[in-house]
């Protein structure tokens, strides 16, 4: 069973088990609108029955064989910033998975792989008003002890090291891993956080073959820019790549 962390500063310190719901997200985001939840608080299931992804895909993910939960952050950083929401937990799953795995990549803009098939995602919701982000709600997908998916690009923790999982014990590992990353961020060091991220960041410095609007080129992706967004650099110079506009 599930239990607050006793290790960490703000996330996991408190923590809500639902059996079943439609998705984490959508449950701690009503919630917050109608009460203020403490910081950090994480909303858990072993079982979500209409789990959501980017770009209003689904994400399916089988009832209790993987890690499916959401955190609620209160004013975490100032709208501008949000990108480094990103960078704090793409961080912290790494470092978890690091513990596990070689072979972990972080792919911009949220997922991460293992040998190059996509272990976890993330989706984060932020509640803004004016250049605040009042509320963000943090979505991890981390498929643990699953061993059959649709998609041949899909992985889990138990496939690649044919070891099963004690998801208790792993959420509370990931929660430490979450709150030292958060705790890095709270106190100012973006700069190091980037550079972290920079060094785990999936073809980095590494030609590549893209594909944007229907058309494919090579380029090398270099960074990302003050909004997070995709930088490459190409035979016709440099171009940016927001959200949903490049694929490889
Ligand atoms: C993606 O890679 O498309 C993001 C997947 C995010 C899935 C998580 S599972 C917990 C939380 N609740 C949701 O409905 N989605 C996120």
């Amino acid at each position: 069973m599930y239990k607050a962390s006793s290790r960490t500063r703000i996330i996991g310190n408190h923590l809500v088990y639902l059996k079943a719901v439609g998705s984490t997200n959508s449950w701690a985001t009503e919630l917050s609108k109608k009460a203020e939840i403490k910081d950090g608080t994480v909303f858990i299931t072993d079982h979500q029955t209409a789990g959501r992804g980017q770009m209003g895909n689904r994400w399916n993910a089988e009832p209790h064989e993987n890690l499916t939960f959401s955190v609620v952050l209160n004013e975490p950083v100032p709208l501008q910033e949000q990108f480094y929401l990103t960078v704090f937990v793409t961080l912290a799953l790494y470092d978890f998975l690091a513990t596990k795995v070689h072979h972990i990549n972080i792919k911009w803009p949220n997922d991460i792989l293992i040998n190059q098939k996509k272990v976890a995602g993330i989706l984060i919701e932020n509640q803004v008003s004016g250049s605040r982000i009042n509320v963000a709600v943090v979505g991890i997908g981390l498929n643990m002890n699953q061993l059959q998916f649709d998609l041949n690009t899909a992985t889990s923790v138990r496939r690649e090291t044919g070891i099963f999982q004690d998801l208790s014990a792993a959420l509370d590992d990931l929660l430490n891993c979450l709150d030292e990353r958060y705790l890095q961020l709270k106190s100012g060091k973006r700069d190091f956080l980037l550079n972290d991220w920079y060094t785990r960041l999936y073809l980095k410095d590494l030609p590549h073959q893209f594909s944007s609007g229907g058309q494919s080129f090579n380029g090398v992706i270099t960074g990302v820019d003050m909004l997070g967004r995709l930088v490459v650099e190409t035979a016709e110079g440099q171009r940016i790549f927001g959200f949903k506009e490049i694929s490889y």
